[in-house]
């Protein structure tokens, strides 16, 4: 959505699943392919007319929060998507994960030498997304590599977001305004938690929500009926707007399926204002003095 934002035009998707590809269709207004990666089909675009490849692999076999696997099989994608560097050959590749990826050592070592010897330029940074203007405390790591030009870091934006910037401005109507379904004692629970303070002991991640501060990482939260997240003046959990507007999504942008699908959209998206930010920073590219970040 952020390279849309910044200009960029979108040739097309890749996804597994059914719904996920149809929200990426029906918001991005170009086609998804429904293909299995693993399986390394051909993705039927023109080669020759790729300047970015954008790569998200799932991160579950990295992230800190969930179990650690060195053998997970969803961490071998990263390697699949390098293959379809090699065989697209865009100008510009990006990967975003989660901060785990650093210290799992190998496969990270796997991305630096495999696109050095597909002779890109390399660099990767940590990014802080609430320093580019997303109201939420949230890390992730990028990888930019281009053919010509060093990258750089993405410019930060100059401002402090807060929940309340994004979480009132919705839009009532929205599809996915549909107020959760939660028993008496988790909306109990909600009202007897004050503003920033946890839902349950020992869940720091799981809060209600504090209008003037950031949010915590938004994540996928499974099929769970308690919510990750209470809004900071209703007794109840977000909607799945809620999340896509502290997500930085367009108020117009919809995400298909029920609300368990959008919760894991959402917990799984690059926010757009970041993406946007990378997107303008390879844009920028030809004016970097060239410098390498690590
Ligand atoms: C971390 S999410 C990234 C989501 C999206 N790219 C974004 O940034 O908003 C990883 C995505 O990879 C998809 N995925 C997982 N395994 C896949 C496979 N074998 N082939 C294609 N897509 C796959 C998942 O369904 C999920 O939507």
């Amino acid at each position: 959505m952020g390279f849309k934002q910044a200009g960029f035009e979108i040739l097309a998707g890749v996804e597994k699943e059914e719904v996920y590809a149809d929200t990426f269709q029906n918001n991005i207004k170009k086609e998804c392919f429904i293909l299995d990666l693993s399986k390394q089909p051909k993705i039927p675009v023109d080669y020759n007319n790729v300047d970015v490849l954008i790569g998200g692999p799932p991160c579950q076999g990295f992230s800190l929060s969930g179990n650690r696997d060195v053998d997970d099989e969803r961490n071998s994608l990263i390697s699949v998507f390098l293959d379809y560097v090699e065989a697209i050959d865009p100008k510009t590749v990006v990967i975003e994960n989660v901060e785990g990826i650093k210290s799992l050592g190998e496969e990270f070592e796997l991305i630096q030498n495999k696109l050095n010897s597909y002779g890109y330029f390399l660099n990767y940074y940590q990014l802080d997304c609430s320093k580019y203007n997303v109201p939420q405390k949230r890390e992730r790591v990028i990888v930019i590599a281009d053919k010509k030009y060093i990258p750089n870091k993405p410019m930060q934006v100059n401002n402090t977001p807060k929940v309340k910037d994004f979480i009132y401005d919705i839009d009532e109507d929205h599809v996915n305004h549909e107020i959760p379904n939660q028993d008496d004692n988790t909306i109990q629970r909600i009202a007897q938690t004050n503003q920033g303070e946890p839902l349950y002991e020992n869940y720091n991640q799981r809060i209600r929500l504090n209008e003037n501060e950031l949010a915590p990482t938004i994540v996928c939260g499974g099929t769970r009926p308690q919510p990750q997240l209470a809004h900071p003046k209703e007794d109840r959990g977000l909607t799945v707007h809620e999340r896509a507007r502290l997500q930085t999504f367009p108020k117009e942008y919809i995400f298909c399926g029920g609300k368990v699908d959008g919760r894991v959209q959402t917990g799984n998206a690059v926010p757009p204002n970041l993406s946007k930010s990378i997107a303008q920073a390879i844009k920028k590219m030809p004016e970097n003095k060239g410098v390498f970040d690590y």
